[in-house]
């Protein structure tokens, strides 16, 4: 009997419903139905303003954690806390830095994410919740310093813009590893190759400190 392992059927599904959607896309501009047209450039760039590790897309404006202070106290502590540590159930932005491979691991946006670039893009594109889109460039770089002071990676009159933001060192830049390649199941397909990554996870654990 062979075996399937479960990721290889999920993934199976997941790409017969990308397959879905793309012939819905492609038939939404095709010229067989007449339907759709491409959009304008104004258009994507409205929608495209993904932020990298780079920083390239940032755009001009700055603010420190004094300023952010009183932002957060007035559109984001009602959800996150006066510091960010989160007022149930909604998450925790701050502290838990050098928690995450202790038995506890607190994992928020100050002690998790590799690049602080990604806090600004988050909350750019994504807070406050219920008034997205509403903050200047200037009141999200302002907030995000915020962030980083209360978790201690920044000081608090540190002033970030599209090129310090990029040059702050996350404390868990280097926690990030890429993922051990799929091992190649048995002959007789007597294992599942599961399992193998399973132990060789359990070694890197091993190497970084873990149990
Ligand atoms: C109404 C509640 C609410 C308000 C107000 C709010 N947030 Fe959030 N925030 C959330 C929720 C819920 C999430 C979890 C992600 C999601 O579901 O979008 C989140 C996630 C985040 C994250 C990412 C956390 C992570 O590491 O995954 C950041 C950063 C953040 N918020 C910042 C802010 C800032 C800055 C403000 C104020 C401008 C704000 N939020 C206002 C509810 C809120």
């Amino acid at each position: 009997m062979r075996f399937i392992p479960h990721s290889v059927s999920r993934s199976s599904f997941l790409l017969a419903v990308m397959v879905l959607f793309a012939c819905g896309a492609a038939m939404a501009q095709g010229p067989t139905y007449k339907l759709g047209r491409a959009p304008t450039d104004a258009e994507v760039k409205a929608w495209d303003h993904a932020v990298g590790p780079e920083g390239k897309e940032l755009p001009d404006g700055s603010g420190s954690a004094v300023e952010g202070a009183k932002l957060f106290g007035t559109k984001c502590s009602f959800c996150h806390g006066r510091n960010g540590e989160g007022v149930f159930p909604w998450p925790k932005l701050t502290g838990g830095v050098g928690t995450l491979n202790t038995p506890n691991p607190i994992r928020t946006s100050g002690s998790y994410l590799p690049y602080a670039t990604t806090i600004w893009d988050f909350i750019n594109r994504a807070m406050p919740r219920d008034a997205e889109g509403t903050l200047s460039p200037s009141d999200v770089y302002a907030l995000t310093a915020f962030i980083l002071f209360k978790s201690a990676i920044i000081k608090d009159t540190d002033v970030m813009d599209k090129k310090t933001l990029v040059e702050v060192k996350m404390p868990n830049r280097d926690g990030f590893f890429p993922a051990i390649p799929q091992a190649k199941a048995d002959k007789d397909h007597s294992w599942l190759p599961f399992w193998d990554q399973v132990k060789e996870m359990r070694k890197e654990d091993k190497a970084f400190g873990g149990n």
